[in-house]
Order: C-alpha cells, then sequence, then structure tokens
C-alpha cells in the first residue's frame, strides 16, 4: 500500500484528506490538480474557503454555490470523503452580517437560515460539517463575537439544529484551536459539550484544527482527546500544518517528520479519530506564511511538490 489516504485506511481510519482552496490559483495549477485528485493520497477535502459565509451566502438570503459544489463535484469525481467547513465563524463574514446591528431575534433567523441553507443544499454529500468554527478564546471563555454579543450562546444551538434539520445523516462538529491538548480551552469546550448535551442539542464531533509550531506538539494529545470520546463524540485532525521558523535546516525537517508522525499516532490511538486533514498540502499553496510572520515550510509537500520528511513521518505512523 502507498499513498497516505491509502495508508490512512488500512489502518482503520475513514480518510487522510487535506483542505483545498479554488478561490486561488490553485485550480489553475495542472501539477497541484493531477496531485489533489489521486485518491491513495487524499481520500477527503475540506473547502478552505468556498463555503464559508462570505463566498455562498454573499447577500441576505442569496446563496451562491458555484464554489462549494466544484469541491464537492470533485469529492464524487473520485470517491473522497467531504467535510463542510463551516457553518458560523466570527471572520470571513460577508458585508451585510458585519454591518448590521443585529438584534437576538433577527440575527437567529439569518443563523438558521444560513446554516440550513448551506447544509440542506449539500445534504446526503457531507460527512461531517463544521457547524461551528472557533467559538472560544483561549483562555476559556465565550469568544465575544457578534453571534454570542446577539444571541449568547443560543446561536450554537440554533446552528446545530438547524444543521440536524436539514441534514440528518451528517455528523455535526464544532471545531476549534488550542483544544488539541489538556488545558484550560480544552476544557472549557469540553464543558460546552456538555451543556449542549443536557440541552439536548445534537452534537456528534470535536474539530481539532491542530496548527502546530516544529518542536512544540503537545504532548498531551492522547490523553486529551480520550476525554472527548468518554464524552460519547467522535472527532478528527481537521486542519493539520506544523510550521517552522525559516530558514528551514535539516534538523528542523527531521524534528517535522517526527511531529507529523506523533499527531497521525495520536489519531491512532484512539478509535474515534476518523481522520486526518492537513490545511493543504503543499508549502506553495499554504496560508502559514501571510499568517504567521517569519514562518513557513508547514506541509508535507515542498513548494516544487517534492515529498518531504514530513511525508514519511505521515506514512511511517500509518
Ligand atoms: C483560513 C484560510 O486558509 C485562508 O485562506 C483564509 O484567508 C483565512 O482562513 N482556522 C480555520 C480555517 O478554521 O477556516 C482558516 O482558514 C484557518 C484557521
Amino acid at each position: 500500500v502507498s499513498g497516505l489516504n491509502a495508508l490512512a485506511r488500512a489502518a482503520g481510519k475513514l480518510y487522510f484528506g487535506t483542505a483545498t482552496d479554488n478561490t486561488t490559483p490553485e485550480f489553475t495549477d495542472p501539477t497541484y490538480l493531477s496531485i489533489l485528485e489521486n485518491y491513495n493520497q487524499f481520500g477527503q477535502l475540506t473547502p478552505a474557503n468556498a463555503m464559508k459565509w462570505m463566498y455562498i451566502e454573499p447577500e441576505a438570503g442569496v446563496f451562491n454555490f458555484t464554489l462549494g459544489n466544484q469541491i464537492a463535484d470533485l469529492t464524487e469525481e473520485y470517491g473522497m470523503v467531504l467535510r463542510g467547513h463551516n457553518g458560523v465563524w466570527y471572520e470571513e463574514l460577508p458585508g451585510w452580517v458585519t454591518s448590521t446591528d443585529w438584534n437576538a431575534t433577527g440575527l437567529a433567523y439569518a443563523v438558521q437560515r444560513h446554516v440550513s441553507g448551506i447544509v440542506g443544499h449539500y445534504a446526503g454529500r457531507v460527512y461531517a460539517w463544521d457547524v461551528v468554527n472557533e467559538p472560544l478564546n483561549d483562555n476559556g471563555t465565550m469568544r465575544e463575537d457578534l453571534f454570542y454579543n446577539a444571541l449568547n450562546t443560543t446561536y450554537i444551538n440554533i446552528a446545530l439544529e438547524a444543521a440536524r434539520a436539514a441534514d440528518p445523516n451528517a455528523k455535526l462538529y464544532i471545531n476549534d484551536y488550542n483544544i488539541e491538548y489538556v488545558g484550560t480551552k480544552s476544557t472549557a469546550m469540553q464543558n460546552l459539550i456538555k451543556q449542549l448535551q443536557s440541552e439536548g442539542v445534537p452534537i456528534d464531533g470535536v474539530g481539532m484544527e491542530s496548527h502546530f509550531i516544529v518542536g512544540e506538539v503537545p504532548t498531551t494529545l492522547v490523553e486529551n482527546f480520550q476525554a472527548y470520546e468518554a464524552l460519547g463524540l467522535e472527532f478528527a485532525i481537521t486542519e493539520l500544518d506544523i510550521r517552522m521558523e525559516l530558514p528551514a535546516t535539516d534538523e528542523l525537517y527531521e524534528q517535522q517528520k517526527q511531529d507529523y508522525y506523533t499527531v497521525v499516532d495520536a489519531c491512532l490511538q484512539v478509535s474515534v479519530c476518523r481522520g486526518v486533514t492537513v490545511w493543504d498540502w503543499t508549502d506553495k499553496y499554504s496560508w502559514v506564511p501571510s499568517t504567521f510572520a517569519g514562518y513557513g515550510d508547514a506541509c508535507p509537500w515542498d513548494a516544487n511538490y517534492t515529498r518531504k520528511p514530513a511525508y514519511d513521518g505521515i506514512a511511517i505512523a500509518f
């Protein structure tokens, strides 16, 4: 068996997959597409941007599914799993959402219409939806975004209930970062989950983003993952990349290989970890350099499409 998805499936996982961004020149790059479309490497796709609110509902109640459909169609053409990303997030919102002075009733309606619209459109085609994205601050309090300010935590209930009604078979996730390891934010996420469960709100899984730094991968991944399993949830590694401070060295590439191994191995150690998604697979199109100044080289393939030691770390772990 060769190829990261083929290895993941042989190891009993649903997929190894990647984010992909058809809002950028990636999709006019034939070399990029030829590797992306290799099912032995990628058995799952997440649209990095195409299904976000600003792209998919640019005007109130007016949906544009063109870009989302392109990714969904690709997954069907190649037999890949589709993860929907995302329903409600404080970033990449259209102007009509950010510029309205919402009252609770109006925003509850807008959230319900948005989530129903996107989850309903893709019903039957999506394995899992990140229905709510990044609701927590790093200190474990709720992020005081426009949703929370108008609706408190009830926007989460509204979104999850709308998603369940629109596609009863999709796994409903909350996705966040810095919840991958034992700590305040992970405890807060578990408390949020328990609250939702006690209220009878549908919640199936948690997305562990996993934007890590070479040499700083948390040591409590497995212990933390088991706490989510104990809540009756499944989970996935949803946005893995492991960035290094540039310039790269052979030592950093070796450490990165070890770090990718550690994360994939942690998923393998917990049966309800469904799969691993990298937040794009080549350094050519990674979001890291433009987001974290001085950092880069975070992906398993380099910018020339050559596999890095990190690739072998993933393959060996599976
Ligand atoms: C990022 C995309 O990769 C970028 O292209 C975009 O400009 C900003 O968003 N957490 C998430 C993802 O849940 O949606 C983010 O994706 C990365 C952080």
